[in-house]
């Protein structure tokens, strides 16, 4: 008789796993236990998905006497996004967020701790402008913090910066005071993800009452510091 000739290296394998009814194995390849990120493609239509139901609200005031609708701009790739009101004359006339004067001290906020602007991404609570630039109805607010919360979710950023009360009250419901709530960090569950929130005067109040700048100019030191610790590279 002839006798088979065999070593480790011409076990079979399948035949070992049979052997001892293992139904699995190790492997040296790491296993991923993240879930991907949305790739690019995914987030831009989620994006535009997201607009054109805006687009399609029916039954809204704001829409009705607005030119068109004012979605977003920057990066939406960014760890930081900031949240606004709602358009005003300038933004409603070009379709951007943030380009009248509130926009132009919002730059230079922005500027001070060393972040560009298009390399944050920009958006408002209500996305058409209100009549005579009056504040959004509790209202509109529930109805548009909806579409927000979505925005949220798709954007994902490491930081949320509330610009306001109305951001705030869009996220955090109508009890709370701007006046006590800014300059701290707050963490947002938002569709059952959390999220780094910071509450901060709006740039537009500013404008009106420039002794409370030095407020903000410590909201602003504690977002540099955030970025710095979260290794953030913006
Ligand atoms: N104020 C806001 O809240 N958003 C803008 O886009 C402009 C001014």
């Amino acid at each position: 008789m002839e006798i088979e000739q065999k070593n480790q290296n011409n076990n079979n394998f399948e035949d070992v796993m049979e052997l001892f009814e293992i139904d699995y194995v190790y492997e040296n390849k790491p296993i991923k236990r993240t879930i991907d990120e949305p790739n690019v493609k995914d987030k831009q239509s989620l994006l535009e998905n997201l607009k054109s139901k805006i687009l399609n609200i029916s039954d809204c005031e704001l829409k009705k006497n607005s030119k068109q609708i004012v979605f977003n701009d920057g990066n939406p790739y960014s760890p930081i996004m900031i949240i606004g009101e709602g358009p005003g004359q300038k933004e409603d006339e070009m379709g951007k967020p943030f380009v009248g004067d509130a926009g132009v001290l919002l730059n230079r906020m922005l500027e001070a701790i060393n972040i560009k602007r298009p390399n944050v991404y920009i958006t408002n609570v209500v996305n058409y402008r209100p009549p005579n630039n009056r504040k959004p109805e509790p209202s509109e607010i529930n109805k548009y913090s909806v579409f927000l919360r979505e925005h949220i979710n798709i954007i994902d950023p490491k930081i949320l910066i509330l610009m306001g009360s109305t951001a705030m009250e869009a996220l955090f419901g109508q009890t709370l005071k701007i006046s006590k709530e800014r300059g701290k960090w707050k963490e947002i569950i938002v569709n059952q993800k959390s999220y780094q929130t910071i509450l901060t005067f709006h740039p537009a109040y500013l404008l009106r009452q420039p002794d409370q700048k030095k407020h903000s100019w410590n909201d602003l030191k504690m977002i540099k510091k955030r970025i710095d610790e979260l290794k953030i590279n913006i």
